[in-house]
């Protein structure tokens, strides 16, 4: 089941989708069991931080929560370009949560290396299912150019890759970038796409209708064989989708 839901402005979509994670959490929590996410960087997941701190920091029990990334900018942490030192500047520094319960993808300049280690730990650390990590919750972003984690339309073997994390290239400035594969995002619980800005309306809309251009998108190959797909969208990404 697709789900698409579409709210006003940013901070609506942001507020209503950190009270699906907590929800989600509830979940985890009745059932004794561990919840592992992966985060997407960019500027959407900002404001997602902000209303889960404001609504849930002193409510969720991050001790059961465990954080990976669905890609990484070889940066350091402390890089503003960096998805992990984005999420520390706002949201781990506002929880306790233990640090053994975050997992970035590591800042090397030998990223095959971080990509073998970075599929040892999730191999060691997730449930697997035929063969691939099983995250319960997958966030996801979806650029401009319909590219979603780091898998952008002129590398879109990318997606189709036999192996759990490959190293990927920014189109324009090059940048060296470690993403998770579609049979990673596709073996998810939960994928969860947060998409705002008017910027995005037009590769939504082809994205959503699986129109002809979409085959050109990475994000249209998100297909969670668990069926558990939302679209978490404001009024201006949404503005052509019907
Ligand atoms: C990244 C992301 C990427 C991002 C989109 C949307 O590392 O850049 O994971 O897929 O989600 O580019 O970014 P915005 O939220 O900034 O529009």
């Amino acid at each position: 089941m697709t789900e698409l839901k579409i709210y006003n402005t940013p901070v609506h979509v942001a507020r209503e989708f950190a009270d699906l994670f907590y929800t989600l959490f509830k979940q985890y929590q009745d059932e004794d069991k561990l919840m592992h996410v992966a985060l997407s960087g960019g500027s959407t997941p900002k404001l997602f931080f902000k209303l889960l701190v404001e609504r849930f920091k002193d409510i969720i029990d991050w001790n059961i929560i465990h954080f990976y990334w669905g890609d990484e900018r070889m940066v350091p942490s402390t890089d503003a370009e960096s998805n992990y030192g984005e999420a520390i500047r706002f949201l781990f520094d506002k929880i306790s949560i233990p640090k053994s319960n975050i997992h970035p993808i590591r800042f090397t300049n030998q990223p095959k290396d971080e990509i073998k280690h970075y599929a040892e730990l999730l191999a060691k650390n997730l449930d697997m299912s035929n063969g691939n990590p099983v995250f319960d919750l997958v966030i996801l972003g979806m650029g401009d150019d319909g590219h979603t984690a780091s898998i952008f339309p002129n590398q879109m073997e990318l997606f189709h890759s036999d192996a759990v994390c490959e190293l990927a290239y920014h189109p324009e400035t090059g940048q060296p970038r470690i993403t998770l594969t579609g049979r990673v995002i596709n073996n998810a619980k939960n994928v969860v796409f947060l998409i705002t800005g008017e910027k995005k309306a037009a590769v939504l809309r082809s994205v959503f209708n699986q129109d002809e251009s979409s085959k050109n998108y990475p994000a249209t190959y998100v297909q969670p064989t668990s069926d558990q797909l939302f679209f978490f969208v404001d009024s201006e990404a949404a503005q052509n989708i019907f």
